[in-house]
């Protein structure tokens, strides 16, 4: 384990370090990337309407009050999102900002039946999207995978046929997760489809606990027997499951911008992110859905850094070395990138060789 003086860096050299350090993202939707002009640009290409004339009036619908309302103007932007080369586009779009923030490694959400549901092939869309991931490791030296969600809306029938239409590309993608609509889709609703993606070996996470309640979270990890919880913040409202949270090291994929935005706090200011790590939890810092929440990973972490005075370099350390360790990466990649951390933290202290 390293020994960095957090307390002797320099506070004013914090937000530099956060920005340049390695990172890694957990929790982005690669169709919540989707920017306004790339949504006019392919559907120009694709002649597909929209109910919006231009970028701006667009942009200006982005006045989320939940989740929900999030959820429906989400799944109209990704309407524009037919071939294969589209999902490509969009998820290089994401690497190359991705790879400005100095991410080194991102496992990416998709929601196939988004597109499924148009009449999309999916091996059109994991294809598109593995396809970014390779040049994403091969032109910016970006480690991605694929984690496939199911809508938790629709039924588990649904999320198990497309499961097994996923299954040709199985060496694809890393795992699978539930995303979409939380309250009232409990995660037990997907019990049998994560039995089955747990059979076939594939990594397990799901949405719990951002409007959903605790139990939700305890049945995620009980039912489902998930690795990482995604959002997770409202386990601090039970004590017995942020102890047990903390003991076994769960992970929380928390996206800050994502939680104003959609109203789960009030402002950064109150974001219960210092107080998850002070409960020894492991939380990682991410962007959820970017390009309608205001910003991409480095913004997050800027953001809430400058909200939260509570949150300096001992925490920015901790939020980032979580990153690593919670990512479905190898033993030996990670520690390769805990070492980079390491060395971006040693760098930052002043220099006492005199
Ligand atoms: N929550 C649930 N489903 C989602 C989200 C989210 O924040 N983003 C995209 N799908
Ligand atoms: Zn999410």
């Amino acid at each position: 384990m390293t020994s960095i003086a957090f307390d002797a860096i320099p506070r004013d050299r914090l937000p530099g370090l956060l920005r340049d350090a390695p990172k890694a993202e957990l929790h982005i939707h690669i169709e919540g990337s989707l920017e306004p002009e790339l949504i006019f640009r392919l559907a120009q290409r694709n002649g597909v309407a929209l109910a919006y004339p231009d970028v701006a009036a667009l942009r200006a619908a982005y006045a989320f009050t939940d989740l929900q309302s999030f959820l429906d103007i989400y799944y109209a932007g990704a309407s524009v999102l037919l071939h294969e080369q589209d999902f490509f586009d969009m998820a290089w779009a994401y690497f190359e900002r991705a790879a400005a923030d100095h991410v080194v490694r991102a496992e990416l959400f998709f929601d196939p039946q988004t597109h499924t549901a148009r009449g999309v092939d999916i091996g059109a869309v994991v294809g598109g999207l593995h396809r970014a991931c390779e040049q994403a490791q091969s032109a910016l030296g970006i480690s991605a995978s694929l984690i496939l969600c199911f809508l938790r809306h629709l039924s588990e029938e649904a999320a198990l046929a497309t499961l097994e239409a996923a299954l040709p590309y199985r060496d694809r993608f890393i795992g699978v997760g539930l995303d979409s609509s939380e309250r009232g889709h409990p995660p037990e609703k997907f019990a049998r489809v994560f039995a089955r993606a747990r059979a076939l070996g594939l990594h397990l996470v799901a949405h719990a606990g951002e409007e959903g309640p605790p139990a939700y979270i305890e049945s995620a990890l009980d039912i489902l027997h998930v690795e990482r919880i995604d959002h997770g913040v409202r386990c601090l409202e039970s004590p017995p499951l942020v102890a047990r949270l903390a003991a076994l090291r769960t992970p929380l994929t928390v996206c800050p911008l994502s939680n104003i935005k959609l109203r789960v706090f009030n402002s950064l200011g109150e974001h219960n992110l210092p107080a998850l790590l002070a409960a020894g939890l492991c939380a990682t810092v991410n962007s959820d859905d970017p390009a309608y929440f205001g910003g991409y990973i480095n913004d997050n972490f800027a953001a809430t850094f400058a909200a939260l005075p509570a949150l300096g370099p001992r925490q920015g350390y901790a939020l980032l070395r979580n990153g690593f360790e919670a990512s479905f990466a190898t033993p030996a990649e990670k520690a390769a990138w805990i070492s980079r951390l390491d060395a971006a933290f040693q760098a930052a202290l002043p220099d006492v060789a005199g």
